[in-house]
């Protein structure tokens, strides 16, 4: 069969088996098929869309595109989590090591940020000495040791999802749910893992913009990977503010810290518990949510997390001294208080904006090439439904001063909306769905 025939059966609407599935992507993926007619069928798979059984056949595809890794030498069920991303998202960082030190291993393959939303990656490496870049042996051997490894992503993971991937976005077919869940899986499934706990956020800040298409992605998502074979299950969780109070690369590793001792903003240790607890389940190593819930608080209070996280600090590279002497971190030179300039009720904000103020100041980037600033980011002092009185602090920017900072601030303003009447607390989760 040739690709103009698969694309021409796509685009009338009808259906491509497994087979034709797998000859397409392997012609991405070694050249055979040039890229516009890689690109032609993502618009008419957008268009047209796809069965789940074609979803799971495309994702599957696309995962056994390069290396698929296989843990049968570990002790205990490999799980991750994915998130669509946020502004002030830093879960991982303390998931990851607080769910290890509760015996789930995790081998974790992150992405950095791009546009107005943060990578785990970037945050990591703002650790002094932090290296994401292990051989894969050495990432194998973390997480049997450690139960936790922290890497990025290589060119032998999904590479069709990389090629076709990259197709999408210029040729706008990135808005699309089958492929955007195939995207997703195939490189999640490629980390070998047997359960996979989905963050999937709603927001001005998020990718999914509206509750409903969020709700329709964490669905899909959830069939596809249980179709797959995986147990999957789905969070929805709001990213209409910053998660916690930090933006901004070593800002987030810090406030992680805070919260790996204990402490830190109550949705951000909220929103790690309530994710660590469905990976627990889906480990094995506890039948109830309260249950898991219960225990990983337990790990966050003992120091118990903390300690597994110095010891992966150390593993990759990293200063595990920023433990105990913060000021190891990159710290920006100049503070900027952002003042509230009438009173009012904070009612909401363009959340993707604040990031983008963020990424202004150099914590974030426009284009992949682009090199970001560790150390800068903003520091957030209200939350939506919080009054505030003149002069009252908003916000205060970690930054170099300058331009730049001018812009950040003006940017960040523009992001909040105000309302003169109370205005409710946004809710932090939405549904949970599973198979
Ligand atoms: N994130 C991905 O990894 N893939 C998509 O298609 C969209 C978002």
């Amino acid at each position: 069969m040739r690709a103009t025939d698969l694309i021409r059966r796509k685009r009338d609407g009808g259906v491509l088996s497994s087979d034709d599935i797998t000859t397409f992507l392997r012609g991405v993926t070694d050249g055979s098929i040039a890229d516009y007619q890689a690109s032609a069928m993502a618009m008419a798979i957008f268009f047209r869309g796809m069965s789940q059984d074609e979803t799971v056949a495309w994702t599957m595809a696309m995962r056994d595109s390069g290396t698929v890794m296989v843990w049968d030498d570990l002790d205990g069920i490999p799980v991750d989590k994915h998130s669509t991303g946020g502004v002030g998202d830093k879960v991982s960082l303390i998931l990851a090591p607080l769910v290890a030190a509760a015996g789930v291993p995790v081998p974790m393959i992150s992405g950095r940020g791009l546009g107005h939303t943060g990578g785990t990656l970037d945050k990591l490496e703002s650790i002094p000495g932090f290296r994401t870049d292990l051989s894969v042996a050495r990432f194998r051997e973390l997480v049997r040791t450690l139960g936790c490894g922290l890497i990025g992503q290589t060119a032998e993971i999904a590479p069709a999802d990389k090629k076709l991937y990259a197709l999408r976005d210029v040729t706008a077919t990135v808005e699309c749910i089958p492929l955007i869940v195939s995207s997703i899986l195939s490189k999640k499934l490629a980390e070998g893992i047997d359960g996979l706990v989905l963050d999937v956020k709603w927001g001005s800040g998020a990718f999914m913009r509206t509750l409903e298409d969020a709700e329709q992605l964490a669905e899909a998502l959830v069939q596809v990977g249980t179709g797959a074979g995986k147990q999957v299950v789905a969070r929805l969780t709001d990213m209409n503010q910053p998660l916690g109070r930090m933006v901004g690369n070593a800002l987030e590793v810090a406030e992680s810290l805070d919260v790996l001792e204990g402490g830190g903003p109550a949705d951000l240790r909220e929103m790690t518990l309530e994710l660590g607890a469905e990976m627990l389940v889906l480990g094995g190593v506890a039948t109830a949510l309260d249950e898991a819930r219960a225990r990983l608080g337990r790990l966050l209070d003992s120091g118990a997390a903390r300690e597994r996280f110095g010891q992966i600090i150390e593993a990759q590279h990293g200063d595990p001294r920023v433990l105990d002497d913060r000021s190891l971190l990159p710290t920006a030179p100049v503070r900027v208080p952002v003042l509230a300039e009438s009173p009012g009720v904070l009612s909401g904000m363009d959340c993707a904006e604040v990031g983008r103020a963020a990424s202004e100041l150099g914590a974030g980037r426009a284009r992949a090439e682009d090199v970001i600033d560790p150390a800068v980011g903003l520091e957030m002092h209200v939350r939506v439904g919080d009054a505030v009185a003149v002069g009252q602090p908003l916000a205060t920017l970690h930054c170099v001063g300058g331009a730049a900072s001018d812009a950040a601030v003006a940017r960040f303003r523009s992001a909040l909306r105000w309302s003169s009447s109370p205005t409710a607390p946004l809710p932090l989760f939405g549904r949970r769905i599973s198979a």
